[in-house]
């Protein structure tokens, strides 16, 4: 049975009191499943809330949506990763498309984080996608390896997930399809072979969903999925981490 990562990003949802609920839910009814981990990005406020609800759970990890590069100082709102770290996050989301799109986020700036995320000993999370016009311009690869250029220059030393969430497929209820996705996906680790990357996982983020999640998990490419709206109630999420594959 091949392994799979189930990732769900709460964005600017759930509070430190709701994650506590939540994770009390998700706890009693998901024992741990053979070969699947399911890892939690709450915003930062609720990170220690999840990380300390998580406890010895092996399957399971917390993480924080974003960093910022440096590790501490007068940087007023922003989180660093060794803060993340000690607040009990294991691994970071790393450009994200809302970061890079509603807060302006530049290829340089996600190589500075992604750096120091590695640094504080987090799991990096590598988000990566083309908008709708770059896609209908057929730039969807040049773009992708664009930003996987940026992030991990020519030699790829650490270790890395790779989170492949077209722009266009997030939060729209449009997803790609597998065959689509597999074709990105497939770039992603032919890259990445090209420049020495230990075994990297490739996940599939954008409107996923209980329904679409079997056909797409189908795929051999996707090595697990990146999840938003369907990961914030706790049942449906259950149900999607459940997910029988082939
Ligand atoms: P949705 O699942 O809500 O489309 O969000 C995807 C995403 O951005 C996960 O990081």
């Amino acid at each position: 049975m091949r392994a799979l990562l189930f990732a769900a990003n709460w964005k600017m949802n759930v509070g430190p009191a709701e994650a506590r609920r939540y994770l009390a839910t998700f706890l009693t009814a998901y024992p741990p499943q053979p070969n699947r981990q399911v890892w939690f990005f709450p915003p930062a406020v609720s990170v220690e809330a999840v990380a300390t609800a998580i406890g010895n759970r092996t399957d399971l990890r917390a993480g924080v949506q974003d960093v910022y590069w440096e590790p501490k100082g007068a940087f007023t709102g922003a989180t660093s990763s060794p803060l993340a770290a000690e607040a009990g996050a294991k691994a970071a989301l790393i450009g994200h498309s809302e970061r890079r799109h509603v807060f302006g986020e530049t290829d340089e700036q996600t190589g500075k984080k992604l750096k120091a995320v590695v640094a504080a000993g987090l799991h990096p999370i590598l988000c990566v996608g083309e908008t709708l016009t770059q896609r209908d311009a057929g730039e969807t690869l040049t773009v992708v390896r664009r930003q996987l250029h940026a992030a991990l220059g020519d030699r790829v030393e650490v270790l890395v997930t790779v989170a492949y969430e077209p722009v266009w497929a997030i939060g729209t209820g449009r997803n790609a399809t597998p065959r689509d996705a597999a074709e990105v996906h497939r770039a992603i680790r032919a890259w990445l072979k090209e420049r020495q990357a230990k075994e990297t996982r490739v996940l599939y983020g954008g409107s996923v969903n209980v329904k679409n999640a079997v056909e797409l998990l189908a795929e051999q490419e996707l090595d697990g999925v990146l999840v938003g709206g369907a990961s914030l109630d706790p049942q449906v999420w259950i149900e999607l981490v459940r997910t029988a594959v082939t």
